[in-house]
């Protein structure tokens, strides 16, 4: 355990399928940091990624305890599943590995429940999507999450899953113009499924939509995928 008090520096880290991110943040949640990033390592196993934290931890200065989101379901500091990066993944205790390499207390969540607890507002049922390599998304109600939601495996049209129809890979082979439709009708799809109050939409290609949302979906930075690692030390 460590003391905890408004100087202590949390390393927040994104494992991503295409970049791995970090940044410094203090205890409400503010940038001391600038944000480090490097491509993910090929191929994306367990020691090259915890390689690349760690190198990049070293050029973002001084901190007291480490914060990790990651693209696939995690359970008490192991990992999962981890469909976007390599099968080594499964069943690996990334918050033990990485909190001996690096010699402090690590917490671990899924990479769209992170970008979640950066970015809700904490009253009633709150869906948060993200659209990067793969498709996250997190789900909370009055605040409290609902782990490892994993929508983006989850049947949507034409037989394949969210993340097959609206992840990295697809976009680049259909193009903006009919990702942003088949997204306006993913949105609808999720609307009737959950009756969320707020949908946020982040991950690095929320950038790329252009279509007209409702008054209850919302774009928000991607940056809330680190800075959600506060919060991850309250739950
Ligand atoms: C994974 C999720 C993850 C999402 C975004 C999906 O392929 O199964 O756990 O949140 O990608 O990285």
């Amino acid at each position: 355990m460590i003391e905890v008090d408004a100087s202590t520096r949390t390393l927040s880290v994104d494992i991503g399928g295409s970049g791995v991110k970090v940044m410094i943040l203090d205890t409400s949640g503010n940038p001391l940091s600038e944000r480090f990033r490097v491509n993910t390592p090929q191929p994306p196993i367990p020691g090259s990624i915890l390689n690349a934290i760690s190198q990049l931890a070293l050029s973002v200065g001084e901190f007291d305890r480490i914060s990790v989101g990651f693209p696939g379901v995690v359970r008490n500091g192991v990992t999962e599943t981890a469909v976007n990066l390599h099968p080594d993944w499964i069943g690996f205790d990334l918050a033990g590995e990485l909190s001996k390499q690096l010699q402090k207390p690590v917490r671990v969540i899924n990479d769209a429940d992170m970008q979640g607890l950066g970015t809700i507002a904490g009253k009633g049922v709150e869906l948060v999507i993200t659209l990067g390599t793969g498709f996250g998304s997190a789900l909370f109600i009055d605040g409290r999450l609902v782990p490892n939601l994993e929508m983006g495996h989850h049947r949507f049209r034409k037989g394949e899953s969210y993340e097959q129809q609206l992840g990295r890979f697809t976009l680049e082979k259909i193009g903006e113009q009919k990702w942003n439709q088949r997204l306006g009708k993913a949105i609808s799809s999720l609307q009737y499924l959950f009756n969320y109050d707020f949908l946020y939409i982040g991950g690095g290609e929320a950038k790329l939509v252009n279509i007209q949302l409702p008054a209850n979906v919302k774009i928000v930075s991607n940056l809330n995928g680190l800075l959600g690692g506060i919060a991850l030390w309250r739950m």
